[in-house]
């Protein structure tokens, strides 16, 4: 049985969604997989397929330990060092495998599960938020648990803590990936699907290397530390942003949209997380008639997101010209919650 998760892209609120304000994201027709069929009894064994097939095989004494030195931890980090023996990209699944397996009674045993993915790495479109959302669903299908969305998403979320290094990190691009379409979360009333009124194909223009958005996630918690008066008026700042576009969104309103995403993009700029190049696509954008444009994601390189007009093709040469390749985007209606209970074979 095989699981997709898109990845996603954020319209608005990265960063201030790590601090309990809303974020906004689209998902995308590009995807992760997880397949998953019988294997050794009792034992939960997982192989990366797009890192040359590395591997493990836990048993339930293995995750029973993972699992309480994980629950036991003071901080992410700390805990991702104490784990000697496991391959670090495997990480993130050994931790939700573990934890699916203690939190049902060990039912999830005799599966092996195969993790690939077509969506771009390091780009700002939640490629490993993907993997972990198509891994979680695929275990908790295949040992028959019913799990509410809500506790899907928060076992899922488990790869993002370990990837982000960051106990508040996952909660939009696991959410926007296990639903689909286009989702909002925030810690109040956790994830939502919205109601799109006006079609939200985005352009996604490469911006060039990306930092890691662990290293984003830490510059922003450490500017918190060193002037949180500071972070604390962008944050409401951001928002306000996310609020008006949320509305924006409802009402169809793709002027309003852009306009937003882009003062979101300063907002952004304003704490840290942007770079030259981004900054650079965005104003491209804006002089070649977009309706608005913003990084997505952790920021620091990688991908943004333009809400263009429907004459494309000049603002595509235009960025082309300056040297961005630019590749369009549509909406991924589906997410992983579409293959929730899909039955096993
Ligand atoms: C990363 O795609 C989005 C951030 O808000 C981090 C997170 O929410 O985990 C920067």
């Amino acid at each position: 049985m095989e699981v997709y998760a898109p990845g996603v892209v954020k319209l608005f609120g990265e960063h201030a969604v790590v601090y309990g304000k809303t974020a906004v994201a689209i998902a995308i027709t590009q995807y992760a997989k997880a397949e998953v069929q019988g294997g050794k009894p009792g034992a939960v064994e997982m192989r990366l397929l797009d890192f040359g097939g590395i591997s493990i095989a836990l048993k339930w004494e293995d995750m029973a330990k993972i699992c309480k030195i994980y629950r036991a931890r003071k901080d992410i980090e700390g805990f991702v060092e104490s784990i000697r023996g496991v391959d670090h990209r495997l990480l993130p699944y050994v931790v939700i495998a573990s934890r699916m397996a203690v939190e049902n009674g060990g039912r999830v045993g005799g599966a092996r599960i195969e993790i690939s993915s077509q969506i771009p790495v390091k780009m700002g479109v939640a490629s490993s938020a993907a993997c972990s959302t198509a891994f979680a669903v695929a275990l908790a299908n295949f040992a028959g648990l019913k799990l509410t969305d809500a506790q899907m998403i928060e076992i899922a979320r488990d790869g993002e803590r370990i990837v982000h290094r960051n106990d508040e990190a996952g909660k939009i691009d696991v959410s926007g990936s296990y639903f689909g379409g286009c989702v909002s979360y925030n810690d109040a009333y956790g994830a939502r699907r919205v109601a799109v009124k006006s079609k939200m194909d985005v352009l996604l223009v490469n911006s060039g290397p990306k930092k890691p958005t662990a290293e984003t996630v830490r510059h922003v918690a450490e500017l918190n530390k060193s002037n949180g008066e500071y972070v604390k008026v962008l944050l409401e700042q951001i928002e306000e942003c996310t609020r008006r576009g949320l509305e924006a969104i409802e009402s169809g309103d793709r002027n309003g949209i852009g306009k937003l995403m882009t003062e979101n993009h300063k907002l952004l700029t304003a704490l840290g997380v942007s770079n030259e190049s981004l900054d650079k696509v965005v104003a491209l954008s804006e002089a070649g008639g977009a309706y608005g444009a913003k990084l997505s994601g952790g920021g620091g390189g990688g991908l943004a997101i333009v809400l263009p007009k429907d004459d494309v093709g000049r603002l595509v040469h235009m960025l082309n010209r300056s040297g961005f390749d630019t590749y369009a985007a549509d909406v991924s209606e589906k997410g992983a919650k579409d293959y929730v209970g899909a039955a096993n074979g």
